[in-house]
């Protein structure tokens, strides 16, 4: 590859400062999606949100993987919570608002998981309207929010359908390596289908690289790639490697509070401001 054709990653890009937020919500509804497990959606979705609660903006997470990493690194302990997204899915009788846990950053809330929620998958299907379950449990909330941001399972089972069909936008975060590329093929298929059958305004808001070494001439290859296939749904904001963020989850922080002054904070602060720049959110 020639060195003229490198392209800058991250750094150039300035977008401006948001402006602030009279009134709240309706909600726009992303989905954090990628059925690769470990490429950045859970960091991205904690840290994503708590740049954007800064900003002024009232930001619900919803942790949708039975994992429940999400909740843990907001140091929410869903693991001893008798109700959490499980239970609003399989009684639709029960409060979206009770189980709705404050995180320490203000602004920005959480709807917890824990591993109750592996059998929802198997137990949905014999629902009536089991791509809409979601939906319906985000339903009453929408007004209160200016995003509802939902963390993913790595599948494209069940649950992540029902995460697409109560989605406005999908959010792909990708691991900048080369075989993170095939991936892709096989999830965009997926949108495409929900998009026809069952939510005809769900787009690809953008693909975010992720743990990306500068250093190395293959990580720029992959981005280049990537440009090259999908142009400007790739964001401008890259997320570099950095230890920080494994730290800072297992201090159960975002790394904006963490390490503010983090080249780490920054990038999502940066993501944050580009997504509201995109129109993304409000
Ligand atoms: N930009 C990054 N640099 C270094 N480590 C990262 C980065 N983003 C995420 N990680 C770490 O990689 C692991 C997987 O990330 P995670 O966000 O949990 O992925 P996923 O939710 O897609 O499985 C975690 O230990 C996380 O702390
Ligand atoms: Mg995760």
């Amino acid at each position: 590859m020639k060195q003229g054709s490198l392209i800058p990653i991250g750094q150039d890009s300035q977008f401006p400062e948001p402006p602030e937020l009279e009134n709240h919500g309706p909600a726009r509804v992303i989905a954090m999606c990628n059925q690769k497990g470990g490429v950045g959606k859970t960091t991205s979705t904690i840290n994503l949100s708590a740049a954007l609660a800064e900003y002024g903006r009232r930001v619900l997470i919803v942790d949708f993987d039975p994992q429940g990493a999400a909740s843990v690194g907001l140091g929410v302990n869903a693991h001893e919570m008798d109700t959490t997204i499980y239970n609003l899915l399989m009684q639709p009788r029960l409060d979206v608002r009770e189980v709705i846990a404050h995180t320490s950053v203000e602004g920005l809330d959480v709807l917890p998981a824990n591993i109750d929620l592996s059998a929802a998958e198997v137990q949905l299907v014999n629902e009536v309207a089991r791509e809409q379950a979601l939906l319906r449990v985000l339903e009453p909330v929408m007004g209160e929010y200016d995003l509802i941001i939902i963390d993913c399972q790595p599948s494209l089972g069940l649950l992540t359908v029902n995460a697409l069909t109560a989605a406005h936008g999908v959010v792909i975060p990708l691991e900048a390596e080369f075989f993170a590329l095939r991936g892709v093929a096989l999830l965009v298929e997926t949108i495409d289908k929900v998009k026809d059958r069952l939510n005809p305004k769900l787009k690809i808001d953008g693909i975010l690289p992720t743990m990306v070494d500068t250093r190395t001439l293959h990580t720029r290859e992959v981005l280049e790639r990537l440009e090259e296939a999908f142009g400007d749904t790739v964001f401008e904001t890259k997320i570099r490697r950095t230890v920080k963020f494994p730290d800072a989850s297992v201090a159960t922080e975002p790394i904006t509070t963490y390490a503010p002054n983090h080249a780490g904070a920054e990038a999502y602060r940066q993501l944050a401001r580009e997504m509201i720049h995109r129109g993304c959110v409000a």
